[in-house]
């Protein structure tokens, strides 16, 4: 079937109706899929059934390469996995046994820090490109969707003075920084150890549509050769500016939904609901720029 595109916003984001992520991709379908992703940057994909999480693993490991590292354990955390497959990453407010986080535990500090903008694992050397996260479970009446910001639209809109003063700036992104920004304990020594900062431009060229992009994320903890109170300030402006309401499509859930969005081409952040009392199951999955050896 031909894959339709419905647009969901006035600058990016799709929906993409006759695309079954249950069923196999042959080379032309993951290409169209990707020619799709390059223009709109966000897909939604509806789908009556729940992907396995097989299936989930399977056609994100055809946009590629997928991220098989087995995930990082937040210290005093059990080894015990809810979801036992290093691709995915379970982002949802449940433990090991099925059950709702207790209100203390450190995961769901860990979980809440998603609720800043930022873009996926850009505290890595090697950057996220796709991210997919699928819906098992969800808050009634549409409550918790995710925001998506257009990077690209954000970039263009910026006036030329501080387009200038972007060229070349050089950002040190950190999971930890935006971790304890968003509420959360400070880190262990080992947690630090496990993930030290990453350098990325500030502005880049999407490889895949040509265009300017920004690429911002609350994990980013300093500019390289600024100051760190110019840094700050700098970047509050920025991600304020990129984030206005103009350049936003707010997802609201159902069952079944899989989103895939294209980190080197916009920011995006959970919202805050009763994640104490209301179970939410989202799983993800992540592609890289190249593969990294687990
Ligand atoms: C993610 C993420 C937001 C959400 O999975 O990377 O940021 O709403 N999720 O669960
Ligand atoms: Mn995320």
């Amino acid at each position: 079937m031909t894959i339709l595109a419905r647009p969901l916003h006035p600058l990016f984001a799709a929906e993409l109706a006759g695309l079954d992520l249950h069923a196999p991709a042959d080379a032309a379908r993951i290409a169209e899929v990707k020619r799709l992703m390059d223009i709109h940057a966000v897909a939604v994909v509806h789908h009556d059934r729940t992907l396995t999480d097989a299936e989930h693993i399977a056609f994100s490991d055809r946009l590629g390469p997928i991220e098989r590292r087995p995930i990082l354990k937040v210290s005093g955390a059990t080894d015990a996995l809810r979801v036992p497959h290093h691709e995915i990453i379970d982002q949802s407010n449940l433990d090991e046994t099925g059950a709702i986080y207790r209100d203390d535990d450190r995961r769901l500090f860990f979980k809440r820090a998603n609720r800043q903008w930022h873009t996926d694992m850009s505290f890595h050397p090697v950057r996220a490109t796709y991210s997919l996260l699928s819906a098992h479970e969800v808050p009634p009446d549409g409550a918790a969707p995710t925001e998506f910001a257009d990077m690209r639209a954000a970039y263009d809109a910026l006036p030329a003075a501080m387009k200038a003063r972007l060229d070349g700036l050089v950002a040190a992104h950190s999971y930890w920084h935006s971790r304890v920004l968003g509420g959360g304990p400070a880190p262990t020594e080992e947690e630090l150890r496990s993930r030290p900062p990453a350098c990325h431009r500030l502005v880049h060229t999407h490889p895949g549509s040509g265009r300017k992009a920004l690429y911002l994320a609350s994990h980013i903890a300093g500019i390289v050769g600024m100051a760190e109170a110019g840094a700050r300030s700098l970047l509050a402006e920025l991600t304020a500016f990129a984030t206005d309401r103009r350049f936003v499509y707010s997802h609201a859930w159902r069952v079944g939904d899989v989103v895939i969005w294209d980190n080197l081409a916009t920011m995006h952040r959970a919202t805050p609901f009763d994640d104490c009392n209301v179970r939410r199951d989202m799983r993800r999955t992540t592609c890289r720029e190249a593969e990294v050896p687990v």
